[in-house]
């Protein structure tokens, strides 16, 4: 083999690596376009669900998580709180219906409200059903729930409007417990 073929075929592998290389690069392009697309509906799958550790959560104080855009509160309520909730007579509130999605066209009991069958836990979309501002908690307004300062909607322990423009109860989402201290939401 003369010094010159051998010039020649090391050019030719060069030219085709090169080649190959392109063909590889042309391939990456191609699949891109499809990961992309599929990282979307993968995220929001993941986001449609989610698990809250609410071992930490004592009677009297909430824990506020974002889900889907919107902040869910999950409240622990105190005793007094939970015997507010049922002493209420349903048919003189101003919304009489649950709005909880486990539970459509339900009446809005405390027991049809509260996740488990001891009624400790509210969990809610805290965004006020006027106009979506999100209202404070912990007792306040006046029936010891929640507080719209917007136009000032007043919401009890059971998160059911009571007084204000609002024209709906805090909405309760599809929720569940998972085991004693998760709650799994969607
Ligand atoms: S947005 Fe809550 S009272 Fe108007």
């Amino acid at each position: 083999m003369s010094h010159a073929d051998d010039h020649e075929g090391t050019r030719r592998d060069f030219l085709y690596y090169a080649t190959a290389g392109a063909g590889a690069v042309a391939t990456g392009a191609a699949v891109w376009p499809l990961v992309n697309q599929m990282n979307p509906s993968a995220d929001v799958q993941a986001l449609s669900s989610i698990r809250v550790d609410v071992g930490g959560v004592e009677p009297g104080t909430q824990l506020t998580v974002k889900w889907l855009g919107k902040p869910v509160f999950i409240r622990r309520r105190t005793p007094d709180e939970i015997e507010e909730a049922r002493a209420v007579d349903v048919s003189a509130l101003p919304d009489p219906v649950a709005r909880n999605a486990n539970l459509p066209d339900a009446e809005a009991t405390d027991a049809n409200r509260a996740l488990d069958e001891q009624e400790e836990w509210l969990v809610m979309i805290g965004v006020c059903t006027h106009l979506g501002c999100v209202p404070l908690g912990d007792g306040a307004g006046d029936f010891n729930g929640w507080f719209c300062p917007c136009h000032g909607s007043h919401y009890d322990t059971a998160g059911r409007i009571r007084k204000g423009p609002a024209p709906e109860n805090l909405a309760v989402p599809v929720a569940e417990f998972l085991d004693e201290t998760t709650i799994k939401l969607g």
